[in-house]
């Protein structure tokens, strides 16, 4: 692996440097990619937050973190010293504007060390509320005006609504350019989410039957088994709608979805995304009854344990209204697509944590077989696990061995586990890595992230308008509310994982 290219200097500023996110995620990314070489020769990490530590006492820290999250546990010493040696931290209260001269000193010194103007990187792991005021700091303090080296990396959710989305996308652009400002969806970074292109365009084999004409209905179903996990201060101004469908789904979608680019272009690829989103049918608030499906758990047991109904978690109101549940039935109104439903679910304390596409195909025309010899006869199906299972299968017919002429279906399974060696990266390592290179490819633009809010502004609305009145309404270990099974009844279809 030494013969990659590694990224030119850079310096990577943490708000929220001692917080969950980085302690979970980003930290471990970062170490991962120290040891596999891909982390520039030249870089510092620079950890911002209220609390005090030392730089010491902060690696500290950060290594708990990255031996309970990291994809590697087995830390060596020496690798450790090696990698924290670059890590430092940085005490300001960031809604302070007079503290901000510290991070301007830091570049500075920086600079000065290296010889050479580094990639400056302003990383937002704080509550979405705080992003607008740091933003409008850092662009005040003139930090930003850098266009080529200085980048600002945003968490979702981007935004409340699509008035807040926008008005947080006008001030970024005040002060960067688009192309400094890299919108994180980390499903994006997942590699069997980044194969969906491989398998789609990389094959001659697929696209020609990925239509209408050979394509039933798709289905989507990402599920978890936790509940709010102690962030009920955030869902409860999130929901599943706003958590997981408005951004991760739809992304999901735009792959199953999107038009061949005709390069790997960051632009191209997103312009053809955001094709997708300006396809998908508005549903009229009126509708939305008959389109999406929203629940909430209760309490109740999962696998010998007893788990709080969402109500009765941490910070949520005992009357909430908030969705852990949310199922959509989508269209896209293109040549591609139309008429071809695209099925969503997703929500918390569900039966497993998986995340699943079915692409579902049409019945073969016709066959010639007896129907006693087709009693088990299904459509082909081609199922891409996201995770924790990350393999494609395609599943067909085949004759069952015998005197008998009997159908069964079979499956022809890629497995990543059989086929590498099972060292993939993690998302935040290949999202952290190509902030650092440069490369937006898997960010989302300004016009996605809006466009995504448009679509569904409408049931986020009517919920809003028309409370629900059974909830909570589904067990925890369940597949979630029973109208969720009765909005893909209705067209013939059932759920199916795989
Ligand atoms: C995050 C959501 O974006 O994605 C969480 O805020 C959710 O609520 C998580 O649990 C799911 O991510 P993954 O990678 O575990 O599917």
């Amino acid at each position: 692996m030494e013969n990659h290219k590694r990224p030119p200097a850079t310096v990577l500023f943490i708000f929220g440097g001692s917080g969950d996110l980085n302690f979970r995620k980003l930290s471990p990314a970062l170490y991962n990619l120290f040891i596999d070489n891909w982390m520039p020769e030249k870089f510092s990490i620079i950890g911002i937050g209220r609390t005090a530590y030392s730089d010491v006492e902060y690696r500290a820290r950060l290594l708990e973190g990255i031996r309970q999250f990291s994809r590697r546990k087995d830390i060596a010493d020496d690798q450790w010293q090696s990698f924290s040696k670059y890590v430092f931290y940085l005490k300001m209260d960031a809604e302070k504007d007079d503290q901000y001269t510290g991070i301007t000193e830091m570049i500075q010194k920086k600079e000065a060390e290296y010889g050479e103007h580094p990639n400056i990187i302003f990383y937002m792991a704080v509550a979405p509320q705080l992003v607008p005021d740091i933003a409008k700091k850092l662009g005040r303090e003139n930090i930003s005006r850098d266009k080529t080296c200085t980048r600002i990396v945003i968490e979702k959710p981007f935004g409340h609504d699509l008035e807040s989305a926008h008005d947080l996308n006008e001030l970024l652009m005040s002060m960067f350019d688009e192309k400094q400002i890299y919108r994180i969806d980390h499903y994006l970074g997942k590699e069997t989410v980044q194969n969906i292109l491989a398998l789609r365009f990389a094959n001659a084999l697929f696209e020609p039957l990925w239509n209408r004409n050979y394509i039933d209905h798709v289905q989507i179903t990402a599920a978890e088994t936790v509940g709010s996990e102690g962030r009920g201060a955030y869902y409860e101004g999130a929901g599943t709608l706003r958590d997981m469908v408005q951004n991760h789904i739809l992304q999901l979608i735009c792959m199953i979805a999107m038009e061949a680019p005709v390069s790997f272009d960051a632009d191209e690829i997103r312009n053809k995304k955001v094709d997708v989103l300006n396809a998908i049918r508005r549903i009229s608030k009126e509708e939305v009854g008959k389109y999406a499906v929203r629940g909430q758990y209760e309490g109740g047991w999962m696998e010998g344990e007893k788990v709080s109904a969402y109500r009765n978690e941490k910070n949520v109101d005992p009357k909430s209204n908030v969705d852990t549940f949310a199922a959509v039935k989508f269209y896209i109104d293109n040549w591609r697509w139309q008429h071809v439903p695209f099925y969503i679910r997703t929500g918390k304390r569900l039966h497993e944590k998986t995340t699943v596409i079915n692409i579902m195909f049409r019945p073969a025309p016709n066959y010639a077989f007896p129907p006693e010899a087709a009693e088990t006869w299904r459509p082909n199906r081609l199922t891409i696990s996201i995770q924790p299972d990350m393999e494609i299968r395609l599943r067909f017919q085949s004759k069952r061995p015998g005197q008998f002429m009997t159908l069964n279906p079979v499956d022809m399974i890629f497995r990543y586990k059989d086929a590498y060696d099972g060292n993939e990266p993690e998302a935040y390592e290949t999202l952290l890595l190509d902030v650092m290179e440069g490369n937006a490819t898997l960010f989302m633009r300004r016009d996605q992230v809006e466009a995504a809010w448009k679509i569904i502004m409408p049931i986020l609305d009517a919920w809003q308008n028309r409370p629900p009145v059974s909830f909570p309404n589904y067990a925890p270990g369940s597949w979630g509310p029973e109208d969720a099974e009765a909005l893909i009844a209705r067209d013939g279809h059932q759920w199916i994982l795989m």
